[in-house]
């Protein structure tokens, strides 16, 4: 099964599901290609070097979202995948091509949604003195981090951290539990129906 990523930095989502694709935690898939909208996303030299199509295409490059979103989707589409996924991929997307992709794309949030939507959640859930923190793997639905939750992960936020420390434990959750959904979707496991996630004919 096929598996396309759109990224717009770093990238280590994407490796760990390049990793759990190469270590059979993902059955049978492959990441088929990986697109950015930054030509200097680290996690398109990821894909190169694991020997994945690497495809950037700059917003500067179309006269408006809705081009962009049309050359976006029509890459995506040749490539045939199974699964979208949205692995750091700092672009709105438009109602219209959201729904072209609906029940077969996932985000990661970096908060434990419905907090803290939208940017700088380490450092809102840091100011608000929360004591927990975490991450959370949903489907994309039109409303912005807002799609039905699939799974969370918790971590502690401790009296002296740092936003680094903060990030890079959520981080770490991050790589362990998107392959996890990654994988119940493929497997048929898990889907999206009226607008809620249902894993092994539960709703979640
Ligand atoms: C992740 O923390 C994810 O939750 C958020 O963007 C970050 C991307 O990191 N959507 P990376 O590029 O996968 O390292």
């Amino acid at each position: 099964k096929n598996i396309v990523v759109l990224i717009s930095g770093n990238g280590s989502n994407l490796q760990a599901i390049i990793d759990a694709c190469q270590n059979g935690t993902i059955e049978d898939a492959k990441v088929t290609a990986v697109l950015s909208n930054q030509a200097d996303a680290y996690g398109l030299e990821r894909a190169r070097q694991a020997g994945i199509e690497a495809v950037s295409l700059a917003a500067s490059d179309y006269a408006d979202r809705e081009a962009y979103d049309k050359a976006l989707a029509e890459q995506i589409d040749s490539f045939e995948p199974e699964l979208v996924i949205l692995a750091g991929f700092m672009r709105i997307l438009s109602d219209e091509f959201v729904r072209h992709y609906q029940g077969k794309m996932l985000n990661i949030h970096p908060s434990l949604l419905p907090k803290y939507t939208g940017l700088h959640t380490h450092q809102r859930a840091l100011d608000a003195g929360d004591k927990e923190h975490g991450t959370s793997v949903h489907f994309v639905t039109e409303e912005l981090d807002g799609g039905p939750v699939i799974l969370q992960a918790k971590v502690p936020i401790f009296a002296e951290d740092t936003v680094e420390e903060v990030t890079a434990r959520v981080q770490q959750q991050e790589h362990r539990i998107y392959p996890l959904v990654a994988n119940w979707f493929l497997q048929d496991r898990l889907m999206m129906e009226n607008e809620a996630a249902v894993l092994d004919r539960e709703p979640l």
